[in-house]
């Protein structure tokens, strides 16, 4: 059966306490809708609805950031979860498959959740996924007969004996996508809240002699946003079970706890990360790279035998070959550093591709930006650039070509040449010393005066 998602990120989320709308806080460094959204692709499926409401512009366009296909809906009040799902009707139009309705601020639902929901579809009406709550507090409760489910009742307008069941509903819910618009549809706001409950099509179905039943997932996974402190104990739950995924798959992490990860980092076998790194989205590491302390990374690739740092960063599109050696207080961006290249220490390379076994001297600079332009800059395998070397691009040094150190380079280098670009050295015999004399002369006038 085919998929669509509907993700509902309208809501404010009050006790953020923030100017930013909740589901653009970031997790992993990503905004937490993405990884709801993320969290839907295990299904592939062939729409995706997100529904915007508070801060409907910002949500859209981190929606589109990532996916330029989905399309974004406008709730502009927000009447409750079903009132939420029915502005994705028409943009769901034609569709003829699953829809599953999941929520922007529950970022952690796991693949084979997903697809055990899409199982139990094919024999049921109404899908929902709930969990054991340790602490039931004010989710909405299911009521079960057997293995059926009858009813979801909020918090707010739940008996005492409902609010005693600790089969709490996770907000995630499957349905067909004709049948959920249908059933939506009669679904009306005489409630405790006011509110259009999504929870009530259970009943409806269930009156319509259709049936629903439940599939539960670990509450862990079910996982809700709804203040500051929320959101720093998910990055804590998303960064634990990254390193312990990592670890598994053959990472060395020296000191995991003081290492953070994004949604997307992907790290091979044998690699070896030492403490305090930080990989911001858009990351991979081939096995058997090394990522010494203190680096930072961000979309990035670094290959196998590399290694990066200490204290090393990588900005978007720094790409390192095999064998590469990225050193201290080295910062690379949008650059191809071949194979056996070494940056060792204290440069900036940016805008620029380096050939094999180039050798990179301390200091050196790719002056990449004009003030309003950025420009390229090349160098060539096994070029030798001497330290405190400043490359104004847009320059190429030529394949084995050579840069005197301290070289302010303007102009293209041949291959196999040598280009120097600095003051003449002169030197003045004795002068030195007259000069201490001097100074120190006036330094002894200078303390008589005063
Ligand atoms: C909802 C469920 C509850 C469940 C809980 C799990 C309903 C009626 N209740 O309650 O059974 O236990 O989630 O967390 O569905 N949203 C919109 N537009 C709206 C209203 C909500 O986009 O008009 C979005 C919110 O931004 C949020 C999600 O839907 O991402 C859930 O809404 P929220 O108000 O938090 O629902 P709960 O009261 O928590
Ligand atoms: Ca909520």
């Amino acid at each position: 059966m085919k998929t669509a998602l509907i993700i509902l990120a309208a809501g404010k989320g009050t006790r953020m306490n923030s100017d930013l709308p909740k589901v653009l806080h970031p997790i992993a460094g990503e905004p937490m809708l993405i990884h709801a959204m993320a969290a839907g692709e295990s299904l592939m499926p062939e729409r995706t609805v997100v529904v915007a409401g508070h801060a409907a512009e910002a949500v859209r366009k981190a929606a589109l950031a990532y996916d330029g296909t989905v399309a974004v809906v406008e709730q502009p009040e927000q009447l409750g979860t079903a009132h939420a799902v029915q502005q994705a009707e028409s943009a769901l139009a034609g569709f003829d498959g699953m829809a599953l309705v999941l929520y922007g601020d529950t970022p952690f639902i796991q693949a084979e959740t997903l697809e055990k929901m899409q199982a139990a579809l094919a024999d049921h009406d109404v899908v929902v996924l709930g969990f054991e709550a340790a602490d039931p507090a004010r989710y909405g409760r299911l009521v079960m007969h057997g293995e059926a489910l009858d009813k979801i009742v909020e918090f707010k307008d739940a008996s005492d004996k409902e609010r005693a069941i600790t089969l709490c509903n996770s907000g995630v819910i499957a349905c067909r996508s004709d049948l959920l618009f249908d059933l939506i549809s009669v679904v009306d706001n005489d409630n405790a809240s006011q509110e259009y409950y999504l929870t009530d099509i259970v009943a409806i179905a269930r009156a319509r002699g259709l049936s629903a039943t439940v599939v539960t997932c670990d509450e862990a996974e079910t996982l809700g946003v709804n203040s500051r402190a929320d959101l720093a104990a998910a990055e804590a739950a998303f960064q634990t079970r990254k390193r312990i995924e990592l670890m598994a798959d053959g990472v060395t992490l020296m000191a995991p706890d003081t290492v953070f990860f994004a949604r997307d980092t992907v790290i091979g076998r044998d690699a070896v990360v030492e403490p305090n790194v930080i990989f911001a989205p858009g990351v991979s590491v081939e096995s058997g790279a090394t990522i010494r302390a203190f680096s930072h990374l961000e979309g990035c690739h670094v290959s196998r035998g590399a290694t990066v740092g200490p204290y090393a960063r990588l900005r978007p599109g720094a790409e390192l070959a095999e064998d590469t050696r990225i050193g201290n207080f080295v910062e690379i961006k949008n650059a191809q550093i071949a194979e056996g290249a070494k940056v060792n220490h204290l440069s900036y390379i940016g805008d620029a591709t380096v050939g094999a076994a180039a050798n990179i001297g301390a200091g050196t600079i790719t002056c990449n930006y004009d003030g309003v332009m950025k420009h390229h800059t090349h160098i060539g395998a096994r070029a030798f650039i001497g330290s405190n070397t400043m490359l104004v691009a847009p320059v190429s040094i030529g394949d084995g070509a050579m840069t005197g150190s301290g070289s302010v380079i303007t102009s293209d280098v041949e291959p196999d040449a040598l280009a120097l670009s600095r003051a003449p050295q002169v030197e003045k015999p004795g002068m030195a010393r007259k000069m201490f004399e001097i100074l120190k002369a006036k330094r002894a006038k200078a303390q008589r005066g005063s």
